[in-house]
């Protein structure tokens, strides 16, 4: 693995997280392939927004199987190949027991499921098979959620199909090692992006920075700056971590 001028894809890079990751590769010198499902706009922006040249911009439904294949394709055709592949897209949305009739809880779980879990699986594989057949080794960082351990009662299959992404890493942490290639995931707290914006203005965002003895919610930045570490050579030892970045809001035991 280099420590720079790698070839990055970044899922779900049209705003929030996904932007600031992709923006501290392109700092660090790595060339990146900026993915969007439905945000072209916004994802030209993080494209325009970022340091170096070489960048590319994948867009593409990942539900879809042969979409996800096709988003890998043509990041690996534009960069020449993939180092790293950050499994960031992600879908959050209410969907509390009590209130949730059956069809619109049935819904929900299998949008999480096919967003959250099977594009990640799915993209992980593609990504591998490349760093496999190039025999360069890689990189593959999952974003995945303290309310896998803390429990998410408005957002029940939000917090299962993290947990499964944590144990996803887990189990190719191990089965790719022999090939140099490294897992790990982060499980972040509340962090301020675009999509929950509305929460950390609205009536309970007292309540959400209290989670934090530090009194408020995380940057998109911090939690970029922790997955570009994890994807550096020196992270390799790391491989099948699962890294708390949530300020001391939910400690595991
Ligand atoms: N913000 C938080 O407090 C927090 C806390 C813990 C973990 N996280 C995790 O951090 C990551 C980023 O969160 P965020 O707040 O930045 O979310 P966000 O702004 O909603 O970004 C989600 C991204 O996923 C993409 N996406 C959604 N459905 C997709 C699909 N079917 N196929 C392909 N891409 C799809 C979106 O693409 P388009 O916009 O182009 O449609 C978007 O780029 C997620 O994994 C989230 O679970 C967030």
């Amino acid at each position: 693995m280099r420590p720079t001028g790698r070839r990055v894809l970044v899922s779900g890079a049209s705003r929030g997280l996904g932007r600031a990751v992709a923006q501290a590769f392109a700092a660090n010198g790595d060339r990146v392939a900026v993915h969007y499902a439905s945000r072209a706009d916004e994802a030209r922006t993080t494209l325009d927004s970022l340091p170096g040249t070489g960048h590319a911009l994948t867009g593409g439904d990942l539900t879809d199987p042969a979409g996800a294949v096709r988003v890998a394709d043509a990041a690996a055709t534009a960069l020449g190949g993939l180092d790293v592949l950050v499994n960031n897209a992600a879908v959050n949305t209410r969907h509390p027991l009590p209130d949730t009739p059956y069809d619109a809880w049935v819904a929900a779980w299998q949008q999480h499921v096919a967003v959250n879990l099977l594009a990640t699986a799915n993209l992980s594989h593609l990504a591998a098979r490349r760093m496999i057949d190039q025999g360069t080794g890689g990189r593959i960082v999952n974003i995945g959620s303290r309310g896998a351990f803390r429990g998410e009662p408005d957002h029940p299959a939000y917090g299962a199909t993290k947990a499964a992404v944590h144990a996803l890493g887990q189990s190719l942490a191990v089965s790719l090692a022999p090939y140099g290639i490294a897992v790990a995931s982060v499980a972040p707290g509340f962090f301020a992006t675009e999509r929950v914006a509305p929460r950390l203005t609205g009536p309970e965002g007292d309540a959400i920075r209290a989670q934090s003895p530090f009194g408020r919610v995380g940057t998109p930045e911090e939690i970029a700056a922790a997955v570009l570490w994890l994807a550096s050579p020196a992270a390799e030892w790391s491989s099948g971590t699962i890294l708390d970045l949530n300020g001391a809001s939910h400690l595991r035991t």
